[in-house]
Formats: C-alpha cells, structure tokens, sequence
C-alpha cells in the first residue's frame, strides 16, 4: 500500500469481539492499527494475532487517557470508539429501593460507554487529520431501552451529532454503528442462554444474531477516505429489529 493511502487507525476496545474484528479488517487493508483495552495480556495476544500495535489503559479514568498519550499515534486518520458494555451483566441485581446501588450501576454504564469515548476522543481530536473519520459503537437498546446501558449508548446519539457538528468544518465525520444481539464477543459474559438470543432475534428480519464480521464491515466503511458526505448517523446493523413492532 503506498504512504499515501496508508491510515492510522486506533481502536478502543481492540482486543476482544467487534473491536478485534474490526482491526483484522483495517490491518488486512495494510492500514497502522493500534488497539487499546484494559487487560494487557488479552492486548498483547490479539495484537500477535493480528500484526497490529496495542496499548493498555482505561478508557473511562481521564488520568490513564492523559497518560497513554505518549504512547498513542499521532496523526490519526480512523478513530473507532468501540470500548464499552453493559456493566450490569458484570454486577450483582440491584434490589429494589437500593437507590445507592442503582446510582453505582448507572454510574457504571455512563463510565464504560460514554466517558470512554468522550474522553478518547477529546484527548485525539487534536491529532486527527482533516478528513478523518470517528465510528463509535452504540446500540440499538438506545432506541429500544435497557436500563442505564440504553441510556448511555442514547446518550453517545447525542454526543456524536454535537460532534460530527464541531468537526464537520474540519472534514472530519462523526457516525455510530448500532449493532443488535452480536454473538462470538465477551459482551454477554456467559450470562445468556440460546433460548434467550432466539427470543432477542424472532424479531429480526432474518431470524439471526450479528458477527463481530459484520459489524466490523460497517465500521470499515464508515472509516474509509471517500465516506466522507455520511456523517452524524446511526447505522443499525442488526437484521432489523430496531423497527420491530
Ligand atoms: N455484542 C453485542 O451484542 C453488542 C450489541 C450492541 C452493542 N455492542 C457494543 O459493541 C462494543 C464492543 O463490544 P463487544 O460486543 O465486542 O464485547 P467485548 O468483547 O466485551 O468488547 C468490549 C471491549 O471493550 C474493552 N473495554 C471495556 N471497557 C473499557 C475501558 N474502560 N477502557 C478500555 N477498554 C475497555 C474490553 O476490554 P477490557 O475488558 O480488557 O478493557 C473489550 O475488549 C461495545 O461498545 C458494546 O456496548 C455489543
């Protein structure tokens, strides 16, 4: 691939699910990927497996973010906001009446998907090239609800319209690919049964879950140089069930 058409890619959340798949997609392009992540060890091994760079560091805690700048790309031309989850499938149920614990797990979700891009992004932005590209993870709960994680992901919609609206001028695109139930990802932390995913996609026009391939490929997309007219979206890539009845 020549230098001119090589991107820097940098994608929070790499090491696992969409995230990873993702950048097997733009480092079998030829692009410089760089993922980042919490656990070292499940960085260090996507990134053999992959042939990409990786960092570790907390998306969510603004002193990590700060720090890893050192170590981050400059000149970035893909930035993918893909870190998050629903905290609440990691945490105990929240009584009823526990307000303290309800304000603990909502607190959680809002940490692990909107700071973590909120704060990557700012930290970025004054490395990204003019006529870069941001694709952040959302989810179609921000349209269907689910609890505080539907809220967060809801609350990224926003955040990236006031962002696609800040940098347009810039060239710079801001999109969200929504994906709905995607399996072979560390999201659902064994806390789902088979019965429960064909109840979650009977509403699919195609009967199915989501690949971490799929979603990836929508991720691509948006990340590509001559995207650049589509910005301020919501992408659902989910068989449909976001226009479910
Ligand atoms: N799978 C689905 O059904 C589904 C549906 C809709 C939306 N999504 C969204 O898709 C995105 C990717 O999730 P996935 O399904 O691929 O699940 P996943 O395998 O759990 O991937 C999430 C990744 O984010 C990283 N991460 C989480 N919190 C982080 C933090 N504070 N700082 C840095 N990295 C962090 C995790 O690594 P560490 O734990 O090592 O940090 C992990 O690699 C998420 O935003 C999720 O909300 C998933």
């Amino acid at each position: 691939m020549s230098p001119a058409t090589k991107r820097t890619v940098v994608i929070t959340g790499g090491g696992t699910g969409i995230g990873a798949a993702t950048a097997e997609l733009f480092a079998e392009a030829g692009h410089d990927v760089t993922i980042t992540g919490r656990r070292e060890e499940v960085l260090a091994a996507a990134a053999k497996r992959l042939g990409v760079a990786h960092l570790a560091f907390d998306a969510a805690d603004p002193a990590a973010v700060q720090a890893a700048l050192d170590q981050l790309p400059t000149g970035i031309d893909v930035l993918v906001n893909n870190a998050g989850g629903n905290t609440d499938r990691r945490r105990p149920p929240v009584a009823a009446g526990d307000l303290a614990g309800l304000a603990d797990g909502w607190r959680a979700n809002f940490e692990a998907n909107v700071l973590t891009t909120v704060l990557v992004t700012e930290a970025l932005k004054p490395r990204l090239a003019d006529g870069a590209r941001i694709v952040t993870v959302g989810s179609v709960a921000a349209k269907q609800g689910s609890g505080s994680y539907g809220a967060a992901k809801a609350a990224l919609e926003a955040w990236n319209v006031e962002t696609a609206r800040t940098l347009g001028v810039r060239g710079i695109t801001a999109n969200i690919v929504a994906p709905g139930v995607t399996l072979d990802t560390e999201f659902f932390a064994g806390t789902v049964s088979e019965e429960w995913v064909a109840g979650r996609v009977a509403t699919a026009f195609n009967r199915r879950a989501g690949t971490p391939a799929e979603i990836a490929q929508a991720i691509f997309f948006l990340g590509r140089a001559d995207a650049g007219h589509l910005t301020g979206q919501v992408i659902h890539v989910n068989g449909g069930v976001h226009t479910a009845r």
